[in-house]
């Protein structure tokens, strides 16, 4: 099958996916959990520069050459760091987090810190300074270990060696860095004696085991180049790391938001948390509830008083006999149901309530043949005219001590009001439910927001440091540019000095050449006239800028150059001709003269024949005169 191929747009976004799991899965290094936007844009940054068009290609590369991976790594980690990096949240640890670890341990207690995502180490140092500084040189050497952990080697190695350039080195003020650095040449070394405490190491954040019991964990701009998932994980893991109540500092750029409840803000500004140990009391039990015992006499004439009490109450009531005899009615239940005492000794099926606002009979068998109480509840009531009345019914059997029934009693609760204030209540539940889940979609959507602006934030802050090292590279190319211009400047100095020694040279000989009084000639082996001197001028009548680079023959000069061909010929074949012969010739003012002319071979420094030389003299009085 013939392999499908794609310009970089029509490119399917599988070929990327590929091209990470090539690299987790033969390189053991996992990218998938690092932003997708920025990732790529590294990974075609470093395309780009191979002038490879698509991720299927590149994949191509990568499996063929090994050498690329290295490559590419470099490309995707960018490791832009810098002493004291923001320096306002530096102070804040200088000033409040360190004195306040340092105040919470005993002065012999280990001290251990963790500079996660360190680069080239300046972040590891500013911290051994900074924790050299509030305890003194000779307490940080014994308590402090600063473990320094990078996934990048090539970083790695540059801050083993604890060696920068002036430029890396401005950041740290003046004092710091006379303290702590020994200058060499035109770098800066950190001190040899503090430099141990700090420990460098291989780790990726995403998928080895954390270091543990850390006081300061700092992890700075490492975070962001994550996915939310991705820095979940790696986020839980930095919370393991961390001492009970330890420090942790992130960039400036970065949140905790999918574990704000595990870390509680220090400095919320300057990204500063501490490790929340979220301890959970187990609930008192309740008190258990006591009520008092009920205590009846039974006095004599209290019958009366019994019956005028169950007259008064407050809730109706009808009481049955168990032949189902009425036995007694109270107020309430004659007004509620329009009955009256004539109504007693009837039997209750007779009436109307027997069956409305329910049918009763069940529950008084019930309570008659099982001896059982029975409550029910929600019954409507619906008079005409009237509103709905809501009742709870109770029937209970009236059992004697010998457990003869007596009879049953029906008493009738009215909780309309009770309803409808439940019912007011579960309307209003119900709204508070739909108010919250509003409220609870407002949240989700805020927070989303929130992720969102987030991620863009963090976004820009990568592009930011993207431009960064992309300065950092213009910055690079700008000296290698000077450096070449400086080279130019040089050759351009010496060309003008050739070219000032040959204005001399070439001075020099024009002098030679007007000095001598013969008239010069030196012409190529065309013919053509290369040195015309001043004899000639006069003798001729004719410039040398006239003359020079054009063909002797066809000078308008009185010379008779038939008879000097043959001379010339022998000058151009035979290195060591000399020749002379004197001519009838017509000078510039149109006079005959004798020339006596004197030829020899024109010849380069290796004794090549280039063309000839003539002298030429008016020899004497010209014929015919
Ligand atoms: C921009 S630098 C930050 C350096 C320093 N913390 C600072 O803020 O100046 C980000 C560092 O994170 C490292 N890094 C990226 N992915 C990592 C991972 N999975 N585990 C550990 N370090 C990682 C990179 O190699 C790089 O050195």
């Amino acid at each position: 099958m013939t392999k499908q191929t794609f310009t970089r747009h029509e490119e399917p976004e599988y070929a990327f996916e590929s091209l990470l799991r090539f690299l987790r899965d033969s390189r053991g290094f996992d990218f998938t959990g690092y932003k997708r936007t920025s990732l790529m844009r590294r990974v075609r940054h470093r395309m780009d520069h191979l002038r490879i068009e698509t991720f299927a290609e590149y994949l191509d590369l990568l499996q063929a050459d090994s050498d690329e991976f290295a490559a590419l790594f470099n490309t995707i980690l960018i490791n832009v760091t810098s002493f004291f990096r923001d320096p306002d949240a530096w102070e804040v640890i200088r000033d409040e987090i360190i004195p306040a670890l340092l105040a919470q341990r005993s002065p012999t207690d280990p001290i251990r810190v963790w500079s996660a995502g360190c680069a080239s180490g300046q972040e590891a140092y500013t911290l051994a300074m900074l924790f050299a500084e509030a305890m003194g040189t000779d307490a940080f050497r014994q308590r402090v270990k600063v473990y320094a952990t990078d996934v990048d080697e090539h970083a790695l190695s540059e801050a083993r060696q604890a060696t920068y350039d002036a430029a890396a080195v401005e950041s740290v003020p003046a004092e710091l860095l006379s303290k702590y650095f020994d200058a060499q040449g035109v770098r800066y070394v950190f001190r040899k004696d503090l430099r141990r405490a700090v420990i460098f190491g291989r780790n990726d954040l995403v998928q080895d085991a954390p270091i543990s019991r850390i006081d300061l964990l700092v992890c700075r701009n490492t975070l962001m180049y994550f996915n939310a998932e991705t820095q979940k994980r790696v986020l839980g893991r930095l919370h393991f790391a961390l001492a009970a109540h330890g420090a942790l500092f992130l960039g400036h750029a970065e949140m905790l938001l999918s574990h704000s409840q595990r870390f509680t803000p220090l400095n919320l500004k300057h990204r500063i948390f501490r490790k929340a140990m979220g301890t959970h009391a187990p609930l008192e039990p309740a008190d258990p509830v006591e009520y008092p015992a009920e205590r009846f006499g039974d006095l004599p004439g209290l019958d009366p008083v019994r019956e005028l009490a169950f007259r008064a109450s407050p809730v109706p009531q009808i009481v049955i006999t168990g032949d189902d005899t009425v036995a007694m009615i109270n107020q309430q239940a004659e007004t509620l149901f329009g009955l009256s005492p004539r109504d007693i000794g009837r039997l209750l099926r007779d009436l109307e309530v027997s069956y409305r606002p329910i049918e009763l009979r069940t529950y008084l068998e019930q309570a008659k043949v099982e001896r059982r109480n029975a409550r029910i509840q929600d019954v409507e009531w619906q008079r005409p005219g009237a509103e709905s009345t809501w009742l709870e019914i109770h029937v209970n059997p009236l059992v004697a001590a010998d457990n003869g029934l007596l009879g049953v009693s029906i008493v009738f609760f009215d909780v309309s009001a009770t309803r409808s204030l439940l019912d007011k209540l579960v309307q209003t539940n119900r709204q508070l439910e739909s108010a919250y889940e509003e409220l609870q979609s407002t949240n989700e959507e805020l927070e989303t927001t929130n992720e969102e602006l987030q991620s863009t934030v963090e976004e820009l802050e990568t592009t930011n440091e993207e431009l960064q090292s992309t300065n950092e590279e213009l910055e690079t190319m700008n000296e290698e540019l000077q450096s070449t211009n400086d080279e130019l400047q040089t050759i351009n100095d010496t060309l003008r000095d050739r070219t000032i020694e040959l204005d001399e040279s070439k001075e020099f000989l024009d002098s030679v050449v007007n000095s001598v009084r013969m008239g010069l000639v030196v012409i190529d082996r065309e013919m053509r006239v290369v040195v015309w001197n001043r004899g000639c001028e006069e003798l001729w009548g004719v410039r040398s800028d006239e003359a020079e680079g054009n063909s002797l023959s066809r000078l308008d000069i009185g010379l008779p150059l038939t008879e000097l061909r043959p001379m010339l010929g022998n000058a151009f074949v035979d290195p060591s001709f000399q020749g002379s012969v004197t001519l009838s010739a017509i000078n510039r003012r149109g006079r005959h003269t004798e020339i006596r002319v004197l030829c020899t071979p024109f010849k380069t420094g290796s004794g090549w024949v280039k063309g000839a030389l003539l002298l030429m003299e008016a020899g004497g009085t010209p014929s015919g005169q």
